[in-house]
């Protein structure tokens, strides 16, 4: 037996997710985005390029492809997000718009250790904004984020955590201030610290450790040697976010994984979730398009919503969301294989009035059929024997209340429509 591959899943029932993303396209198109779709294999170099050389994603969790012809020199991946591809598509394209506004859904690749919540292919939405220099994007795209949550979704057991990693000047003058005060608690920190204090300083942020992670609380804030703009921006879209109407937290330790951030960046996560508590993470990147190729920078802004975590999150409120309801479907019963074409033809009238219509073809017993139709939740079961045959009538049954009735079969459209 074949078993599927580590830290995927098969989703046998898709309604939470097609009303997920059903209602995320109906906010998207409120808001004014577009759908775009990228490819979900892409150059390795431009992950390399966009998401930084240090990253867990770059050095760890690439699936790479060999390439299978020699002469082909670039290797390609799965795309571990979906960032670089918009930011890639942008300029490829030599997209004039701006902003411009786009958002798609689909999987992406990362080789993690898989646990509950954490997979190797899983799925995001993904939204940005390129070519969005005020602050107030960032504003507008949080609230966007934290309406659909809170009342789409209805979900109330989730924090919103924002930080501000200042421009590349701030940083460069943060990193030595940051380093000294590691330097001087060299002897608590773990490896990974140790290592991450010299090869991407910022990231020993993100580091589970609880020594470390009570070390950090005190280290020298980033928020704190902001340059004047930076710290106007910053105030700025705190004071956003509260005109908003917004909750949010400062967590001054907030890095995210990659290393296209700068200046906002922020996370959606509910402890509801375990230790992969991250539903929805994302920031401004205000480098990434030139990095990426362009002649001229774009000021741009975006997240990703982690599917399953967010899935995880709605499954015990499943029954109190108005998922789509399924229409009414009906079964034909042929009682031999003499009434089998009947049941096609008829089955197929059915269809073309765009009446739900299932059909038993295999030739089983009247009881049977009876037990898989009333199992599947049929409304009405058509019953074809030798007599309907003759009369041209059908015997449908109400599977609600057992009630039966024979009428002609040129009668079935208008009789299951009303
Ligand atoms: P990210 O934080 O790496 O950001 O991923 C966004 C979300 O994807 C996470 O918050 C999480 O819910 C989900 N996620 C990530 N890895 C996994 C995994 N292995 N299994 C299940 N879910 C996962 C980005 O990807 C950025 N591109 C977001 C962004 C867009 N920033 C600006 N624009």
């Amino acid at each position: 037996m074949f078993k599927r591959v580590k830290g995927t899943q098969d989703i046998l029932d898709l309604s939470l997710f097609n009303f997920v993303i059903e209602q995320f396209k109906k906010q998207m198109a409120l808001y004014h985005f577009n759908e775009i779709s990228t490819p979900i294999i892409e150059p390795t170099e431009l992950f390399k390029r966009s998401l930084g050389l240090q990253t867990d994603v770059v050095t760890k969790e690439m699936f790479v492809i060999c390439p299978r012809d020699e002469k082909e020199n670039e290797t390609i991946c799965l795309r571990p997000e979906a960032t670089a591809s918009f930011v890639r598509a942008f300029v490829e394209n030599g997209i004039q718009t701006k902003p411009w506004k786009v958002f798609s859904y689909g999987p992406m690749f990362r080789y993690e250790r898989p646990q509950k919540g954490r997979y190797r292919q899983f799925h995001q939405i993904n939204m940005e904004i390129i070519g969005a220099q005020s602050i107030d994007y960032d504003a507008q795209l949080i609230k966007m984020l934290d309406r659909y949550f809170s009342e789409i979704l209805t979900l109330n057991n989730y924090a919103l955590l924002i930080n501000f990693l200042g421009c590349s000047k701030d940083r460069e003058k943060y990193r030595p201030v940051l380093y000294s005060y590691l330097e001087k608690h060299s002897d608590k920190l773990c490896k990974t610290c140790i290592d991450r204090k010299e090869k991407n300083i910022m990231r020993v942020f993100d580091c589970k450790n609880e020594t470390c992670k009570e070390l950090y609380k005190k280290a020298p804030k980033l928020i704190d040697h902001l340059c004047t703009t930076c710290s106007e921006e910053w105030q700025q879209l705190k004071s956003d976010l509260e005109l908003l109407s917004v909750s949010y937290s400062v967590d001054s330790t907030l890095v995210r994984g990659l290393d296209y951030y700068n200046k906002t960046v922020f996370v959606f996560s509910s402890e509801s979730l375990g230790a992969q508590k991250e539903f929805c993470g994302g920031g401004r990147y205000d480098q990434l398009v030139k990095e990426v190729g362009a002649k001229e920078d774009q000021p741009s802004v975006g997240a990703a919503i982690g599917m399953e975590r967010l899935i995880l999150l709605l499954k015990p409120i499943r029954n109190n969301l108005p998922l789509k309801q399924l229409p009414a479907l009906h079964v034909i019963l042929p009682m031999s294989k003499k009434q089998q074409l009947l049941a096609l033809i008829i089955a197929n009238e059915l269809h073309v009035h765009n009446l739900c219509t299932d059909v038993f073809l295999d030739g089983d017993s009247m009881k049977s059929m009876m037990r898989k139709a009333n199992k599947m939740g049929a409304s009405y079961c058509l019953i074809l024997g030798d007599d309907e045959q003759k009369e041209h009538t059908v015997t449908i049954k109400n599977m609600l209340n057992g009630d039966e009735k024979k009428i002609a079969q040129s009668e079935i459209v208008n009789y299951l429509n009303k």
